[in-house]
């Protein structure tokens, strides 16, 4: 009875937090790249940026972006700090919470970057 309650209620947390992934939210994702502006630059499906210098976002890691977010709001000199100039001054406005709703909403985007299984870092030179 107890295993059955318990999948019950692990059920009703799923059906709530389906749009919720790991502290961040997809819809409130959504609004921030809105409101801040990313699309000028990194495309308006975030996979086809103004510039080929410029990354596509578009499917990214949650966890990367939300790691890549962080590390430019720490700059050059943080721990683990990203120095770009853009970037600087893109994320600095951005809280924790936009951060992980950021992530969020980037991941759960279709995106075009690919692994490559061949990877020439498995062949090994003899
Ligand atoms: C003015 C242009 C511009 C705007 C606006 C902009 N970006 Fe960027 N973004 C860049 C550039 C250029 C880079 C590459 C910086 C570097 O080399 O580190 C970048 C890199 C990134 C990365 C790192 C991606 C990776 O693969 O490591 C993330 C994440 C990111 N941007 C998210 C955002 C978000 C979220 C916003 C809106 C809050 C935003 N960007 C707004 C130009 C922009």
């Amino acid at each position: 009875m107890n295993k059955i309650l318990t999948s019950m209620a692990l059920a009703a947390a799923c059906a709530i937090s389906a749009n919720a992934v790991a502290g961040g939210n997809i819809d409130a994702g959504k609004a921030a790249v809105e409101k801040y502006g990313c699309k000028a630059c990194h495309g308006q499906d975030l996979n086809s940026p103004i510039d080929p210098t410029y990354p596509k976002l578009a499917g990214q890691h949650q966890d990367y972006i939300a790691h890549a977010l962080t590390a430019y709001q720490r700059g050059a000199d943080g721990a683990n700090g990203r120095g770009n100039a853009i970037m600087g001054g893109q994320a600095k406005p951005l809280s924790a919470q936009d951060i992980q709703d950021i992530a969020a909403y980037v991941h759960s985007l279709p995106g075009s970057l690919v692994t490559d299984p061949e990877s020439k870092f498995l062949h090994h030179a003899e």
